[in-house]
């Protein structure tokens, strides 16, 4: 039976390119993010396969809506990738409260609130797949300005851990990609000229085939998805 997977910030770069590798191994997937114009060119795409859900996932009452869906297209969760983010990049000195607290919201307390609320929804054998980053997983090379955001990723990683353990009675797998530097417009606000060595059409191949297949395989694991060694 066709599996359907939940994934936030589809509207572009990797989730967007996950959402179509998924939709070519026949799945169903509900793509949320913000953006309804592009959510609506992505569900072109493949209408029969993908829904779209405009949503701010910061929102209260963003966890209701996503319930109602389900419901509405009789639709439980095999895999819910946590790949919305926000990177604010700015010195540790100057950042603000409002600074540290956005970037939570959407990197952290986001999947936290969606996890916890959604648990009835999702079948044995489903999948949580965290989407971190090289710049959350201990020991890699770190980023001037790139605090809050590395904080809010490690954060992320240490919670699929935990996850892993408490959700293990509902059959659910959690693990988190920490990945490394991949094109798309997050890195190219944040690094102007850079050219990073993997494309979001790649990672999106990457992260799509694991949340399908990793979870048979690990559980609680932070993995770095990165080329360079150590960062
Ligand atoms: N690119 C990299 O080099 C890199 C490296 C390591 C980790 N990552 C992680 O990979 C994930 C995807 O990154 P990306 O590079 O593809 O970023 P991106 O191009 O900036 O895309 C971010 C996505 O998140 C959505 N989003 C942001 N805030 C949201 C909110 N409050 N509610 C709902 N959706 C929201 C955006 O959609 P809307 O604006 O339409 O809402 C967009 O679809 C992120 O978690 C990022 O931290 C990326």
């Amino acid at each position: 039976m066709s599996k359907h997977i939940l994934i936030t910030g589809a509207s572009r770069g990797i989730g967007l390119e996950t959402t179509k590798f998924l939709v070519n191994k026949d799945c169903t997937v509900t793509a949320i993010a913000r953006s309804e114009d592009k959510l609506d060119q992505l569900r072109a795409y493949a209408p029969e396969q993908i829904f779209t859900l405009v949503l701010d996932i910061t929102d209260a009452d963003s966890a209701d809506a996503i319930q109602n869906h389900l419901e509405d297209h009789q639709l439980s969760i095999d895999g819910f990738i946590h790949n919305a983010g926000l990177l604010i990049n700015k010195p540790f000195l100057e950042q603000t409260n409002n600074d540290w607290e956005k970037q939570l919201a959407v990197n952290l307390m986001a999947p936290i609130m969606l996890t916890k609320k959604l648990i009835h929804n999702f079948n044995k054998d489903s999948h949580i797949v965290n989407i971190g980053s090289m710049g959350g997983f201990q020991g890699s090379e770190k980023f001037p300005g790139l605090s809050a955001y590395s904080t809010s990723k490690g954060a992320l990683a240490i919670l699929t851990e935990c996850l892993a353990l408490e959700l293990s009675e509902y059959g659910i797998k959690a693990n988190c990609l920490c990945l490394g530097a991949v094109q798309t417009e997050m890195l190219e606000t944040a690094f102007p000229g850079i050219d990073a060595p993997v494309n979001p059409v790649e990672m999106g191949r990457f992260v799509g085939d694991f949340t399908l297949n990793g979870g048979t395989f690990m559980n609680g694991k932070i993995l770095p998805v990165s080329l360079h060694n150590p960062e």
